[in-house]
C-alpha cells in the first residue's frame, strides 16, 4: 500500500492521459494520492480530480512561485474551497527564494495567512521551504498549535531535530536517490520511521532510474527502496509505515 502525499495531477503535463493514469494507480499498488493545488485554479482543478477518483485528496493552496497572480479575493475563494470534503490540508504553501528572491515581503506575509487559514479550518499545511529555511522556521514557530509537513525536506539535519520535536512530518521525494544526496540522507538517519512521508512531486523530481522523465506515483518505490535500504528495513515496510502516517496527519480513514 503507498501513499503519494505530494503529486501535482492537475498539472497540464497529465492532459494527454490524466484520468487513465489515475485509474491505474490502484492496481499498481498506489492507493492513495494528494494533490496539493499551486493557485485558486490548480487547487479547484485538485478537488474536481478528487471527486473523480475515490483514491485522490486534494489541499487548497497558493504557492510562493505564483505570488504574481496572487489578489486579495484569492484566499477568500482558498478558504471556500478548503471546505470540500477532499480538502485536507491547505497546500502547497510556503517561501521560494530559489525562483524568486525580491518578493519576501510579499511571500511571507501570503504564507503567514495561509497559516493562520489552516488554524482556523484545523487543517494540516504542506510546505514548501526553498533556500528559505530560517524565514519558514520562524514563521511556523509563531503557530505552536499548526501541524503538517515540510515537503521535499532539504533542511539541514539541526532544523530537522527541531521540526520533529515540535512535531512535524518531514516528506522525501525523488533526489534522495541522486547521488548528491548527502544531506537529505542524513536527515533521514535521524527521521523517526513514525515522521516520514514519501512523495513524488509529479510531474517533477522523478527518481532514479526514471530521473529525466515524467513523474507520476508508480515511481515512489525507488525512494521507498531507498529509504528501506537506510533504515533496514523492506521497501514495503517502508510504504505501510508511510502510509500510515499519511493517513493519521490527513486524518483519512
Ligand atoms: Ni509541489
Amino acid at each position: 500500500m503507498y501513499f503519494d502525499t505530494h503529486a501535482h495531477y492537475d498539472d497540464a503535463a497529465f492532459d494527454a492521459d490524466r484520468d487513465e493514469l489515475l485509474a491505474a494507480l490502484p492496481p499498481a499498488g498506489v492507493d492513495y494520492v494528494i494533490d496539493p493545488g499551486c493557485d485558486v485554479e490548480s487547487s479547484r482543478r485538485a478537488l474536481e480530480l478528487s471527486e473523480a477518483h475515490s483514491h485522490v485528496y486534494a489541499a487548497v493552496g497558493f504557492h510562493p512561485e505564483e505570488i504574481d497572480k496572487f489578489t486579495p479575493a484569492a484566499l477568500d475563494e482558498l478558504r471556500r474551497l478548503a471546505q470540500h470534503p477532499k480538502c485536507v490540508a491547505v497546500g502547497e504553501i510556503g517561501l521560494d527564494y530559489y525562483w524568486d528572491d525580491s518578493h519576501k515581503k510579499e511571500q511571507g506575509e501570503l504564507f503567514d495567512a495561509q497559516l493562520r487559514m489552516a488554524l482556523e479550518l484545523n487543517k494540516p499545511v504542506i510546505i514548501h521551504d526553498r533556500e528559505a529555511h530560517a524565514d519558514c522556521l520562524t514563521a511556523v514557530n509563531k503557530y505552536p498549535d499548526l501541524r503538517g509537513v515540510f515537503h521535499c525536506y532539504s533542511g539541514s539535519a539541526e532544523m530537522a531535530k527541531q521540526l520533529l520535536k515540535q512535531g512535524w512530518y518531514l516528506g522525501f521525494d525523488g533526489p534522495v536517490t541522486y547521488k548528491n544526496a548527502k544531506k537529505a540522507l542524513e536527515v533521514l538517519e535521524i527521521c523517526p520511521m513514525e515522521r516520514i512521508f514519501i512523495e513524488t512531486d509529479s510531474p517533477y523530481l522523478s527518481p532514479v532510474p526514471n530521473r529525466g522523465k515524467r513523474n507520476d506515483s508508480r515511481n515512489l518505490v525507488h525512494i521507498a527502496q531507498k529509504i528501506a535500504e537506510i533504515k533496514g528495513l523492506t521497501a514495503e515496510d517502508v510504504a505501510q509505515h508511510t502510509a500510515q502516517n499519511a493517513k493519521r496527519l490527513f486524518q483519512i480513514s
